[in-house]
């Protein structure tokens, strides 16, 4: 494949500047030294001094730029998936590599675990300093909670404690279920803590897989069902994975028993990144939920022969609903709902309108949230409004005739995870606002809608510096977020 042209990045200005003004500002004080009444050593030792400031200026200069160049390089084109503070480099201790490790680690990528190579898009220099500043940032220093300053909330820490909490669900009795990425489902009760629950299948994990997304069917209080989904590793050891779903019922030891395989998404590929996945239920106990297109682009969020970059459905048991859109289609797997999709990590009916609502990571710059229709195709990667993370075009097109736009893009990424609106009369003025949790600037994002459009978007927790993973509404009418490390569930009132 012929690649198009690195962007335009700016040039490094961290240059020492021994410009022509520089220059002539020295001669002509030298050139009144020669004029003046001052002894020979005098000057000459004047002159030293004047070289020695000079000197010591431009260094300054350039060290203050060489911090705030790479700094803007990191947050524009890393903090995204590595964190604003680096938390993702303190978990993998990359600061205990060498800085010739990492450098080679940002020029070659690792395009199986979804790390861009940048060795097109920046220069050595540029990358010898990325990764001077993973190895010498104080995670420490910057990684400090505090209380919040939003006068119209406060936050308590509900469950501490864990690693990174992907999803969580409230069971009838206030207890909740946490499914944390590194493949441990939890119970949680406010007298008993923590139990870890058994019986789950085998789980992938690596990258961005491992155990995903949690929901109670709508009739769980008399039926017991919890729906599970998972990276599943390819049975054949093949090292390749996607998708899954089972549902299972609890038993009083904390077990898994009944379990059930609703859905597997096909074809399983080597890949350890988007994966979707969220769950939602509609008022007929039809499940939807997402698959990311595996990190595939091209081969398939456009083509329906695969399960990848798709919104389905499903019937509660797993069985295929007959009037979905493609069920007639002998090519098409039928579970499909909407495709061209790139990653969605959020899926919330709206209270009011009931309509299914989605939001996506996008490629750099193109973080969608989008209305979901039957059989609508949503255009990755034909339409998008983002770029690679290389910063090189893939497409010049925004929009097609047959393709959805979205209601909202964002510029920059937020990384958008989980996904509620809030159908409670708790919070005043909050009623019917749909909240979003931001990986990529730690904040979750509470946007008030009119007309189907984003009329105002707020940040809420940005004191945590935590990635938002998830965000729900209590069965007692409050909202809830999981964050990222440390790894807590949050409970945020209103003042
Ligand atoms: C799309 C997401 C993504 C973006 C954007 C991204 N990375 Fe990565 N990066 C990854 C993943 C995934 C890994 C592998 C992490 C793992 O092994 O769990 C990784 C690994 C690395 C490593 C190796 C760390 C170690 O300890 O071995 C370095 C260094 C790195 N990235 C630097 C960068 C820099 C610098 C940028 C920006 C110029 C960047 N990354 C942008 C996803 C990303």
């Amino acid at each position: 494949m012929i690649l198009p042209p690195p962007p335009q990045i700016p040039q490094n200005t961290a240059q020492p500047k021994f410009d022509s003004s520089f220059l002539r500002t020295f001669v002509i004080i030298i050139l009144q030294l020669k004029k003046s009444k001052m002894t020979k050593s005098k000057q000459l030792y004047f002159i030293i001094i004047l070289f020695f400031i000079g000197f010591m200026a431009c260094n300054l200069s350039r060290s203050a730029n060489v911090t705030s160049d790479v700094q803007s390089i990191y947050d524009e084109n890393c903090a995204g998936c590595h964190g604003t503070q680096l938390q993702y480099f303190k978990r993998l201790k990359s600061y205990e590599k060498s800085v010739a490790t990492l450098s080679k680690m940002i020029e070659v990528g690792e395009e199986n675990l979804g790390m861009p190579a940048y060795g097109q898009t920046f220069s050595e220099s540029e990358i010898r300093q990325l990764s001077e500043y993973i190895t010498d940032f104080d995670y420490d220093k910057n990684h400090q909670t505090t209380t919040s300053t939003n006068p119209n909330y406060i936050y308590e820490i509900v469950v501490d404690g864990l690693e990174i909490p992907w999803s969580f669900e409230f069971f009838p009795n206030g207890d909740m279920l946490i499914a944390e990425r590194k493949g441990v489902l939890s119970y949680f009760s406010k007298t008993d803590g923590m139990t870890t629950i058994s019986g789950l299948p085998a789980i992938r994990v690596e990258g961005q897989g491992g155990l995903l997304d949690l929901k109670l069917h709508p009739n769980y209080a008399t039926n017991g069902w919890i729906y599970i989904s998972y990276a599943y590793p390819d049975a054949n050891d093949s090292g390749k994975g996607n998708t899954a779903i089972i549902r299972a019922k609890l038993n009083e030891s904390k077990a898994l028993y009944a379990v059930e395989e609703i859905y597997k998404g096909s074809p399983a590929t080597e890949k350890s990144h988007h994966y979707g996945n969220r769950m939602v239920f509609d008022g007929q106990n039809r499940l939807y939920f997402s698959n990311g297109e595996r990190g595939n682009r091209d081969d398939f969020p456009q083509a329906l022969d695969n399960t990848n970059g798709k919104i389905h459905r499903l019937n509660d048991d797993g069985s295929v609903p007959q009037d979905n859109p493609f069920v007639n289609d002998a090519n098409a797997v039928g579970s499909i709902y909407s495709y061209g999709h790139r990653n969605p990590q959020g899926l919330a009916f709206h209270p009011v309108t009931g309509e299914l609502w989605e939001h996506e990571h996008g490629p750099k710059g193109g973080d969608e949230i989008n209305i979901i229709g039957a059989g609508n195709n949503y255009g990755w990667p034909i339409i998008s409004y983002g770029v690679n993370y290389s910063g090189t075009k893939f497409t010049d097109m925004t929009e097609k005739e047959g393709m959805e736009q979205p209601i909202h893009y964002y510029k920059p990424s937020i990384a958008p995870c989980g996904m509620a609106f809030l159908d409670s009369d708790i919070y005043p003025d909050w009623k019917n606002n749909l909240f979003i949790g931001s990986l990529r600037f730690e904040y979750l994002e509470r946007i008030v809608l009119k007309d189907n459009q984003v009329v105002y978007q707020e940040k809420l927790l940005e004191e945590l510096k935590s990635r938002v993973r998830d965000v729900r509404v209590g069965n007692d009418g409050y909202l809830y977020v999981a964050v990222e490390n440390p790894g807590r569930i949050i409970k945020i009132s209103p003042k």
